[in-house]
């Protein structure tokens, strides 16, 4: 059965690049790639041509997630079993597949609207090594694992469930979480060795996206995010802390485009089997509200 192998780049809509180009070299430490297009720049985490392009635009969300698989053959398969299943879709152009730079994908969206594409064959830019946009100790957990995760807006958790199944995803509930109005319970999925590349089931403010997460190899990368970030009193949602379900220490700030940011080191492996929590190991206190996790860890 034809899946999917890894998040490999997202689109996002900023509404200012500047801030972002600033906000992703020295707090996270991303590369800023600019190839002097009008309406779009790039930031690099690894030898990828690209793992993000950043759209000029009003809207500061996500505009589409980029689902890779193995080749052609596996993109035709994943064609049929989109057909099968009555999901409209269409293919990119040569033009298209140029301007995302991989040999091949399709557009299509999920059950909430979200933009989803499906491709094969990045260009990887190997004569350009990744240039961190600032001093790093280790670099960005990328490789097989994608380049993190995205928490998105769903409104049917069980439809979102199934439409991530049929791409190949599996995972379920991992928590039993408290907030404001009632417990939730986010469904988290995985498509590699990374915990999760997806989850969702948490309220949305009207964004399709709440937060993304990207890993440092190296706990002293985190620690220097997290001082910059403290040090430009940037809007902190969740403190340090240690997740029950992928053992990462993270914490989750305010990008520029509203929506947060989680840096996190040390996230294990996704496992076969599932389980569920209701707190996390240690940390993750609340600390800004009204920024899109008000949640109880
Ligand atoms: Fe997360």
């Amino acid at each position: 059965m034809v899946a999917v192998t890894e998040l490999g780049y997202v689109g996002l809509t900023v509404s200012d690049p500047d801030a972002w180009k600033k906000y992703a070299s020295e707090c996270i430490g991303l590369e800023v790639y600019d190839e002097n297009e009008p309406d779009r720049f790039y930031l690099r985490m690894d030898n990828w041509h690209h793992r993000f392009v950043m759209h000029t635009g009003a809207s500061d969300d996500l505009a589409y997630m980029g689902w890779r698989v193995a080749g052609e053959p596996e993109l035709h398969e994943m064609e049929a079993l989109l057909r099968e299943n009555g999901v409209e879709y269409s293919v990119g152009t040569i033009e298209e597949n140029e301007e995302r730079r991989v040999l091949g994908h399709l557009k299509l969206n999920d059950p909430a609207g979200t933009p989803i594409e499906i491709f094969y064959g990045p260009r990887v830019d190997l004569h350009l090594p990744f240039h961190p946009g600032r001093r790093m100790h280790g670099r960005f957990v990328t490789n097989n694992a994608g380049l993190g995760h995205c928490l998105i807006a769903s409104t049917d958790l069980a439809a979102s469930y199934e439409f991530y199944r049929m791409l190949g995803l599996s995972g379920s509930i991992e928590y039993h979480l408290g907030t404001p109005n009632g417990v939730i319970k986010p469904i988290f999925m995985h498509c590699n060795d990374r915990q999760h590349s997806i989850a969702f089931g948490v309220p949305s403010d009207g964004k399709m996206l709440n937060h993304m997460m990207l890993e440092y190899t190296h706990l002293d990368d985190l620690g220097a995010s997290h001082d910059v970030v403290r040090k430009r009193e940037i809007p902190v949602a969740l403190q340090l802390g240690k997740h029950a379900n992928d053992k990462a220490l993270t914490f989750y700030s305010q990008t520029p485009s509203g929506w947060l940011m989680e840096l996190g080191w040390g996230g294990c492996k996704s496992e076969p089997q599932q389980s569920y929590h209701h707190l996390d190991v240690f940390g993750h206190g609340p600390e800004a509200t009204g920024v899109g996790l008000d949640v109880e860890l």
